[in-house]
Parts: C-alpha cells; structure tokens; sequence
C-alpha cells in the first residue's frame, strides 16, 4: 500500500479511537500559564491536607428529626479558601442565584444563565436532572458524559443503562427517582472535574436537594461523596449510612461506587447491590419510593 494511503488510515483509525474515547476537545480558547497552575495545585494540596485535618463536617448516620418545609430557606456556605480569584467571585454569584431560587423550574433557569462555571463553553448544555422531582428517592452521580450533553440528561448512555438495570433490580425505574450530579456540564474528553469546577456548582446541587427534598439519598461514585460530604475514599465508605445535613435538611443516604466504574470492574457489582439492598431497606424504614403511599 502506498505511504499516504497508510498514513491516513492509520490517522482516520486514530481519531475514531479517540471519538470512541469521548476526546472532543483539543485547546482551550485562551492559553493556560502551566506555571501558575502548578504552583496553585501545590497551595491548594497543602490547604487540603491541613484541611484533612480538621475533623469532617458532616458526621455520618443520624435519624431523619423532622420534615422538610415545602421552600426551604437557603443554606449558604462560605467560599473554600482555597479557590482560585475568579473563582471566588463565580462562586459568589453561583451561591446568589442558587439561593434566590424558590422552586426547581428557577433554580434551572439560574443555572443554566450562570456563566461562571468554564465548562458552560465547551458542554453543548447545561444537564439539570431526569426522573420524578417529586419523588422521595434522589440519585446524584458525577458529571455528564457525551451521552448525557447531547441529550441534556442525566444518565442516558451506557453508564444510564446499567443505572436502569440496578433501579430495576429493586424495582424501582425513572417514575419513581430523582436524578442528578454534582456537576452540570460536561467536562471536555470526560475528564475530571476540577474542585474548582465542583466548588463552583456546589451551591446548585445543594440547592437542588433542598429543593426536591427527598427522604432518602445515593450517591454514585467518589465525585459525589465527596462534593456531597467532603469524604474521600468511595471503597472504604460505600453501603455505609451517611447522613446529608443541610439546610435544615437531614437526609439518609447511602453511598455506592459508580455505574461508570462498574462496567469497567464489573466483579464490584456484587458491592454495589449490596449498597443497593440497603438503599432498598432504608427507603422501607422511611416509607419512601415504592413503600411510600
Ligand atoms: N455519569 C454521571 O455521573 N452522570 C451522568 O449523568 C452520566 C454519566
């Protein structure tokens, strides 16, 4: 075969590689001084390991006390000091408009006309939630992935799909659970957010949990337990009860690993429906899902 004829199959090989990848993104549209962001990663890992510590903020498994009111007033959260200058004044706006929102419909709206989160420019849209808003079950995973921005929801692609298989094993579907992420956009090629970017839609997705309101909560992946509960470690927490306190708010939850993380390991979905069978049980305790009336 002639030289070029080889080089472009080898070239049209590589970029369906890359496509199969999800690596959809090559620059950014300013340049980045690496310089500044390696002496910002050393500050911030020194700031998290004197953070680390400090004992944790959210202590693990008390009783749902009380109900939640039907709008609950805002909890707000002072900005990590750790956060870069734009950063902090982003956070600022994401935590005034999450705060003004007094139902899901505004709350996505502010969303989706907040500008400060970066990767509002290379997402094709904002991925809000799918499922029941008024159900009494919430799921929260990551980000959205190609699937999900081309679509505009939550948990449509592969990943999706085993979802449904594990909600169907408990028999539960979409009617009957809220779903959402921590992070709203898609980050480019599908890498991980930033705690930049966490940061910045944190005051959302809190927002939105006060919003829905759910009796009992699951966490999928390390991403969400840890913007969720500043937890790190999914291996060493999954299927243990943790209680999400905010807001006045006081929420069961279970943490278990991710559906993503499950198609690549598939011998961990034997944890993972062990997470699920307590999940299960703990919407029963609470009369919550398909024990609810
Ligand atoms: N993975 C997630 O965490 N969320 C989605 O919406 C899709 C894949």
């Amino acid at each position: 075969m002639a030289q070029s004829a080889h080089d472009s199959q080898a070239l049209a090989a590589l970029l369906a590689y890359y496509r199969e990848a999800g690596v959809d993104w090559v620059l950014e549209d300013a340049p980045v001084d690496r310089f500044a962001a390696a002496q910002e990663a050393t500050e911030r890992a020194a700031a998290a390991e004197t953070a680390m510590q400090a004992p944790p903020v959210e202590a693990p498994a008390q009783p749902v006390q009380a109900a939640a009111p039907p709008v609950p007033a805002p909890a707000t959260r002072s900005a990590p000091a750790e956060l870069g200058g734009s950063a902090h004044h982003g956070l600022a706006e994401a935590q005034a408009l999450a705060d003004a929102a007094n139902s899901l419909d505004a709350l996505r709206s502010a969303l989706e006309g907040f500008d400060g989160c970066a990767l509002k420019r290379t997402a094709r849209q904002a991925v809000f939630a799918d499922g029941n808003p008024d159900a009494d079950l919430m799921l929260i995973g990551e980000a959205p992935g190609r699937e999900e921005d081309a679509r505009g929801l939550p948990f449509v692609g592969r990943s999706g799909q085993l979802l449904d298989r594990m909600l169907a094993a408990i028999g539960l579907d979409r009617s009957a659970v809220y779903i959402g992420n921590v992070i709203y956009w898609r980050p480019p090629g599908n890498r991980t957010p930033t705690p930049d970017e966490r940061a910045l839609c944190e005051p959302f997705i809190r927002r939105q949990i006060e919003l829905a309101a759910p009796k009992v909560l699951m966490t999928l992946g390390g991403s969400a337990l840890s913007s969720l509960f500043g937890i790190q470690g999914i291996m060493k927490t999954r299927g243990q009860q943790l209680t999400y306190t905010h807001g006045g708010l006081s929420i069961p939850t279970i943490p278990t690993l991710h559906p993503a993380a499950l198609l690549r390991n598939p011998a961990n979905k034997r944890l993972a429906w062990q997470d699920l069978l307590a999940f299960d049980a703990l919407a029963k305790e609470k009369g919550a899902g398909r024990y609810g009336d």
